[in-house]
């Protein structure tokens, strides 16, 4: 039976985003590992108040900023995640929104169940946390909201079609989101990072291919070019300078990619280029 959701009352004068970082609160999700770890920690040594979210809770050896459990894909651990939060911090002034894992497989071949389970922690996750906190930093002075995104957002990954559709769908949520929040000094910003070193390469969920399927050869080489640049991709703490810098800049951009040079040239190239030029030079670097 589902729990009655909790009612959450914030001071009215509640401190500006520009107050010291030690008063400021931020909700990071994902915050077990990769880049949602490296953003609690960074954020943490640079004084704000961390609450770390994530199924796990916390990361092993890591107690400085507070863990949290929350399941993104559950409507009601979010709800009472943040009502936590606010118990013990009276206050919320932004949210990193990292959560995410990644599902490889044909699409022909790719369970829709499996599809949507996608969509329900890349996607839902971030509505149902974004959802949670504009509330409360309506009830503020304003706020911060990061979705992590991908260069998987704007550019479509063959054989990670369900994962590449996540974040294109947070992309238009994103901007959409961010000029109905602009009136109430909420910014949003979309990091897209290109192939970073974390958990999610050992994670990556694969769909289970029929017997002598003929997409086999050609999916392991594309997931296959994806898992070594991932190896070799940039560290997540470069991710969360690029998040604190959101956080800290007095006009957040809307958008900022961040990874190796070459990667975020891909975003560049997509926008100038005719696209079946586009198609053809990006095809050695997907693998296909
Ligand atoms: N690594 C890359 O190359 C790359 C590139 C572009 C974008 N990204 C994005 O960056 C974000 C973080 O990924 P990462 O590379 O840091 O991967 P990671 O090391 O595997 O970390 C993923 C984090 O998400 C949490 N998580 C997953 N499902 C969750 C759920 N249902 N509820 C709550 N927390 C959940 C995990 O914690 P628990 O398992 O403890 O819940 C973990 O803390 C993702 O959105 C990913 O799509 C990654």
């Amino acid at each position: 039976m589902p729990c009655a959701r909790a009612e959450v009352r914030l001071p009215r004068d509640t401190p500006e985003m520009s107050s010291p970082p030690a008063d400021r609160v931020v909700l990071v999700t994902g915050a077990s590992a990769g880049i949602g770890l490296a953003t609690a920690e960074r954020l943490s040594a640079a004084g704000w108040r961390v609450v770390g979210a994530s199924r796990r809770g916390s990361a092993p050896g890591r107690s400085v900023w507070k863990g949290l459990v929350m399941d993104v894909d559950d409507d009601e651990s979010v709800h009472l995640g943040v009502v936590e939060l606010l118990a013990s911090h009276g206050r919320l002034d932004a949210v990193v929104a990292g959560a995410g894992w990644g599902l490889a497989g044909p699409v022909e071949h790719t369970p829709l169940e499996d599809a949507k389970a996608q969509f329900e922690t890349n996607f839902f996750g971030v509505v149902r946390v974004v959802s949670e906190a504009l509330g409360p930093m309506r009830a503020g002075a304003g706020g911060r909201v990061v979705i992590v995104s991908s260069l998987a957002g704007v550019v479509g990954i063959p054989f990670q079609s369900f994962y590449s559709a996540s974040k294109f769908a947070l992309e238009g949520y994103g901007e959409a989101l961010a000029y109905e929040v602009a009136p109430f000094g909420i910014d949003v910003t979309l990091v897209q990072p290109g192939n970073v070193r974390t958990e999610f390469t050992a994670r990556r969920r694969r769909v289970v291919p029929p017997p002598r399927d003929p997409y086999d050869a050609a999916m392991e080489r594309a997931v296959g070019v994806m898992e070594r640049d991932e190896a070799a991709g940039a560290a997540p703490e470069l991710v969360a300078r690029a998040i604190e810098g959101v956080l800290d800049s007095h006009r957040p951009p809307r958008r900022v990619s961040v990874g190796k040079a070459g990667e975020r040239m891909g975003v560049f190239a997509k926008r100038l280029l005719p696209y079946r030029a586009f198609e053809r030079a990006a095809r050695s670097s997907l693998g296909v």
